[in-house]
């Protein structure tokens, strides 16, 4: 049978992952997939994660399955994390998942068992993978207007005309904050017309939240989600801990699924563990654990949060030093969406052919849509990183 196989298009971040692995250049820079990287170029564990991992080593005492929504400690921290006083617990049903694409798989899974016939809308542009799990489950899909490349801004007016187009029962989908792969972002007053417009037209509500913490803060971060969640009769939030408390090899994440109607939580409940088991049985439970341990303890739970303030932070400021860097450059104000972008991101507007001389003339490395992880830099490559980009500028 394997001779009938026929070849799958390549994820265009993990191809890029292999061809920087293989460029022997010493200069090369490394701006592709979404993973941070302090100063150094190192993807550090956290310092709470190291002392949760050496507190569970010790109290650990079997590796026996533990539930197949995921341990009930794990979700309600992250459901608290996720949520806050948003909505209350008895209209919540939430399993855990194998990091966040664990949960947007499961999400659209869910979404086709309720309705074989529901259409998802995603942005234009989105995370590939989205695209591609879509295509996958022959999911119905549409897009609507997300971005100007020209500006860097949101196509506000754009994205309002074409979810004017969806029926009702078509599931929007979004990105909580630190939207990928463009880094611009909805405001809070473009947000509640948004959420007016669901409302209006009967639309259903799934929200990526891949990055809390790394655009404005935990809260702010999570505040569209929450809004969202408690203005809407259904929501279903896919969230990763991948990034926030960089677990990614872990594999963490958790689906949540809020209904105003707090009678369907059981059945809700019931589907969503019907999904992992049909899956992959029992979720993955070490890194889970991790993050409740963390977020259950105060002081772990307060360095963990000044250490992911100090990520944020960091990358603030490269943000800013890129944007200054190429006003020096191009004596225009044409990258200054940079530093208003927020999270791992920001969607440059270059060319494919621009993108590629950065890659053979200079060895700097992005996602072939002009994205660039904005943790590949550190102070000393942002200004090598500026001059490049200006010469391959027309
Ligand atoms: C990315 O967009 O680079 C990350 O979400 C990593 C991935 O799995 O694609």
């Amino acid at each position: 049978m394997f001779e009938k196989l026929t070849e799958q298009p390549k994820d265009k971040i993990l191809a890029l992952m292999q061809m920087y692995r293989d460029d022997p250049r010493p200069t090369k820079i490394d701006l592709g997939v979404g993973v941070y990287k302090n100063a150094d170029g190192v993807t550090p564990i956290m310092r709470s994660v190291k002392t949760a991992e050496q507190k569970w080593w010790q109290k650990e005492d079997s590796k026996s399955y533990v539930a197949i929504a995921g341990d009930a400690g794990f979700n309600d921290v992250m459901v608290d994390l996720v949520l806050g006083d948003a909505v209350p617990r008895d209209s919540v049903a939430s399993v855990a998942t194998p990091g966040g694409t664990g949960a947007v798989r499961q999400a659209f899974e869910l979404i086709r068992m309720a309705d074989p016939k529901a259409t998802v809308w995603i942005s234009d542009p989105t995370w590939p993978n989205h695209v591609s799990i879509l295509k996958y489950l022959g999911i119905s899909m549409q897009t609507y207007r997300y971005f100007d490349s020209e500006s860097g801004a949101v196509n506000f007016e754009g994205m309002k005309e074409d979810l004017d187009e969806a029926s009702p029962g078509d599931v929007i989908l979004l990105h909580g904050c630190c939207h990928n792969p463009t880094g611009a972002n909805l405001t809070q007053p473009q947000w509640n017309e948004i959420i007016r417009i669901m409302q209006e037209k009967g639309l259903g509500a799934m929200i990526d939240l891949a990055y809390q913490g790394f655009g404005d803060g935990l809260d702010d971060d999570a505040l569209a989600t929450r809004l969202v969640a408690a203005s809407l009769p259904e929501t279903l939030i896919a969230a990763s801990c991948s990034k926030n408390f960089g677990i990614y090899r872990e594999r963490t994440g958790i689906l949540i699924a809020v209904s105003q109607d707090a009678s369907l939580r059981a059945m809700t409940q019931g589907t969503l563990g019907f999904l992992n088991r049909q899956n992959y049985s029992f979720p993955p439970d070490h890194g889970a654990r991790l993050v409740t341990l963390v977020l259950k303890d105060d002081a772990l739970r307060t360095d963990w949060q000044a250490e992911l303030e100090e990520v944020r932070n960091g990358m603030l400021g490269l943000r800013s030093q890129l944007a200054a860097e190429l006003q020096r450059y191009t004596n225009s104000d044409r990258f200054g969406f940079i530093a208003e972008h927020r999270g791992m991101f920001s969607r440059l507007g270059l060319t494919q052919e621009q993108v590629e001389k950065l890659r053979s003339d200079h060895a700097i490395y992005m996602v072939s849509d002009s994205r660039i992880n904005i943790a590949g830099l550190n102070t000393d490559t942002v200004p090598i990183l500026a001059k490049s980009i200006v010469d391959v500028l027309d």
